[in-house]
């Protein structure tokens, strides 16, 4: 996995078809989905996936979200309860991912699953991740496209930055709509939220008409390292201005080095948040002060991303 030529794939028909192949061959392709691009890899292929966990440098007991076309392939590898359901019914395809229990004979890797007895299924609503998912015709495994641990990548420029000659390919799809991972709901049990993303939670709650449960220690999503998305700088939240060397980057009315929108929009500061900590990387600024950001709506998986980017490491 190290060492190769990374090709990079045109979203067209021809690229899809190209792509769809070295998923088939058991190779790793990144694609855009809504959200962020994802690495992907098939699902029922232990070496492909394992070749995910390689090229990310991942921690292997680290579980991964599996792609699908629709509703209709997520039950043949899990089961949904009625609340699953209506979710399913009211987000996908979308920014929402179901964690629910395994089919037995969904022949889904154990690697995909960390040995657990629940899977995490998506439905993304781009076109060209539909494309890639359609003609492959298969579920596919895929954490974001991103060395273990950095900022997740929101542009083919993004992957190729963190893992160009680790991975056979990147379908060059343009910059994502969302921009913030899915929110994760575990729906095993009672349903729990394990993730902040790119659907609020207020709307996720608003639609099962109950308020969801808090993880817990024993309801959690074990990727959800204290540590993640980091970028190369350190990170210093609620900052009103800048102290001498810091690079600010501003929210509404302050203004910044950078903003994540000028107009104090959370969709547009979610849409760009990876992008200007790509940037930042790129200014190689050594200390980033962050403007607050308002806890609710997409602030809140905003505030989540950039507490982890802020916690030692
Ligand atoms: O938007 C997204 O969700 C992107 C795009 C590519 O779809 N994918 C993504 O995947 O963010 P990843 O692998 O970076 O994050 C997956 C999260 C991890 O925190 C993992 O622990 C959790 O999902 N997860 C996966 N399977 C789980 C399970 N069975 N139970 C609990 N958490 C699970
Ligand atoms: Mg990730």
């Amino acid at each position: 996995m190290t060492d190769q030529t990374t090709l990079v794939l045109s979203a067209d028909t021809a690229g899809l078809r190209n792509a769809a192949e070295i998923l088939q061959r058991g190779g790793l392709v990144a694609f855009p989905t809504e959200t962020v691009y994802g690495l992907g890899a098939d699902a029922r292929n232990d070496r492909a996936v394992a070749g995910i966990y390689a090229a990310k440098g991942r921690p292997s007991f680290n579980p991964l979200i599996v792609h699908v076309a629709d509703l209709e392939a997520a039950q043949e590898l899990v089961d949904f309860t009625p609340d699953a359901l209506g979710l399913a019914d009211a987000f996908w395809p979308g920014a929402l991912t179901l964690v629910l229990p395994l089919k037995p004979g969904s022949g889904i890797s154990q690697l995909v699953t960390a040995g657990l007895d629940t899977l995490a299924v998506r439905v993304p609503d781009h076109a060209v991740g539909q494309g890639l998912l359609h003609a492959f015709g298969g579920p596919v495994a895929a954490p974001s496209a991103n060395p273990s641990g950095r900022i997740s990548p929101t542009t083919a420029v993004h992957v190729l930055a963190g893992l160009s000659g680790r991975i056979d390919a990147v379908v060059d799809g343009g910059a994502c709509g969302v921009g913030l991972e899915s929110t994760i709901i575990g729906c095993a049990g009672e349903p729990a939220l394990l993730r902040a993303g790119g659907i609020p939670t207020e709307t996720i709650e608003a639609c099962l008409g109950y308020p969801l449960a808090a993880a817990g220690v024993d309801i959690t999503a074990p990727g959800q390292l204290a540590s993640h998305y980091a970028p190369a700088g350190s990170v210093r939240m609620e900052a009103t201005t800048a102290n001498a060397g810091e690079t600010l980057l501003g929210f509404g009315p302050i203004k910044g080095d950078l903003t994540l929108s000028a107009t104090g929009d959370l969709t547009e500061a979610a849409a760009v948040l990876f992008d200007r900590l790509h940037q930042l990387d790129a200014m190689t600024a050594t200390h980033i002060a962050v403007a607050p950001i308002p806890d609710h709506g997409l602030g809140r998986a905003i505030n989540d991303r950039l507490r982890r980017a802020a916690a030692p490491r």
